[in-house]
């Protein structure tokens, strides 16, 4: 079935990008720190939202499950209220310009920059056995994917802060070395809820990898499952909801409370006041199991619908590399490859 994808040309609005790795579990992590985002910011920007595929390969991946879990992404993002009638949607590896672009930003960075980013540290550490040079190059991989269309705005969590300051180092280190090119992106991180915290260990961000899974809750978690986390949620033994630094555990929740809620950290101090974290606790479960349910009920019921999913990455990519290849012909052009 056709859908009418809008391709960001045709207006005068700016472009939004951003993606996700198809890796099995989202968690609500994602969900809080870019996916509500990216629904709340798509009446305002011309928005482009990529599977990215691509990157989720630095891990080792089984094929079956890629190829699963990225249909299984883009029913996410249309179950989360995105619109493709307003939104680009496309899996990355369908447009070859993220790839070719990647390569000539490689010779911009230097190998220095690509070592010293934490999340390289960090996947390095958890995954020693496959320190493999796509892991190291991802953050340029990430660059070309926001250069590529131009892209003014960038929602993420706090996590890929660094990523989106090399993004901007790269667009003008290569304006510079050639003339005016690239867009440079400002990253829209929001000041709520940017970083989830894991659910046992308040100190560490909320991940997929986490071996505990009492730590996150996957967007895919029934009901009595995540009321099941939320009740194990570690705290502290003050007994009284009130935010602060020296109280992560309960400062998450109530992180988490507000995004679904929309109630602020004051008011939520008020609502729990004289009541105990059981209370509390059953009331952030209750408030992500009525999110997430109709969520879950609609990327089953789309998932079930295979032929619409496809129709909407055939004319994604279609768009998608028309708008990359504008670009990749430009920097071709300036980098001095022979025109034919
Ligand atoms: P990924 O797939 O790890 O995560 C997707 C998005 O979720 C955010 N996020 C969180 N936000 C708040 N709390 C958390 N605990 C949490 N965990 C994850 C991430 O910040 C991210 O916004 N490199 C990216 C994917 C990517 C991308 C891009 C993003 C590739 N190309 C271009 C933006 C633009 C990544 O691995 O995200």
């Amino acid at each position: 079935m056709e859908t009418p994808q809008k391709a960001p040309e045709a207006s005068e609005k700016k472009v939004l990008f951003s993606g996700i790795q198809p890796t099995g579990i989202i968690t609500l992590g994602n969900y809080i720190g870019a996916l509500k985002n990216w629904v709340a910011l798509q009446d305002e920007y011309d928005c482009v939202y990529c599977v990215v595929d691509m990157h989720a390969i630095t891990v080792r991946q089984d094929p079956a499950n890629l190829r699963k879990n990225t249909l299984e992404l883009l029913a996410l993002y249309l179950a989360c209220g995105i619109d493709p009638e307003k939104c680009l949607l496309f899996v990355q590896s369908h447009v070859p310009a993220h790839a070719e672009l990647c390569w000539v930003l490689n010779c911009l960075t230097s190998v220095g920059e690509l070592s010293r980013m934490t999340q390289f540290k960090d996947k390095s550490r958890k995954h020693a056995d496959n320190v493999n040079m796509g892991l190291m190059d991802y953050p340029v991989l990430m660059v070309a994917d926001i250069l590529l269309y131009q892209a003014a705005l960038v929602p993420v969590g706090a996590d890929q802060k660094q990523h989106l300051e090399l993004t901007r180092d790269l667009a003008i280190r290569f304006n510079n070395r050639y003339s005016p090119t690239f867009t440079v992106p400002e990253p829209y991180i929001p000041r709520q809820g940017a970083r989830i915290m894991s659910l046992q260990d308040p100190s560490a961000k909320m991940s997929k990898s986490d071996p505990d899974e009492n730590g996150f809750v996957a967007m895919t978690d029934p009901p009595e499952v995540i009321a099941r986390k939320f009740k194990r949620a570690v705290t502290d033994s003050l007994a009284c909801v009130k935010a602060g630094e020296d109280r992560p555990g309960v400062t998450n929740l109530m992180s988490i409370y507000a995004a679904f809620t929309g109630r602020t950290f004051g008011q939520i101090e008020d609502e729990f006041a004289g009541r105990g974290y059981g209370d509390f606790k059953a009331a952030v479960a209750d408030a992500v199991i009525a999110a997430l349910s109709p969520i879950q009920a609609e990327q089953k019921r789309l998932l079930a619908d295979k032929a619409y999913l496809h129709g909407i990455l055939a004319e994604g990519a279609q768009k998608a590399a028309r708008l990359a290849n504008k670009t990749l012909a430009k920097v071709y052009k300036k980098t001095g490859f022979y025109q034919l």
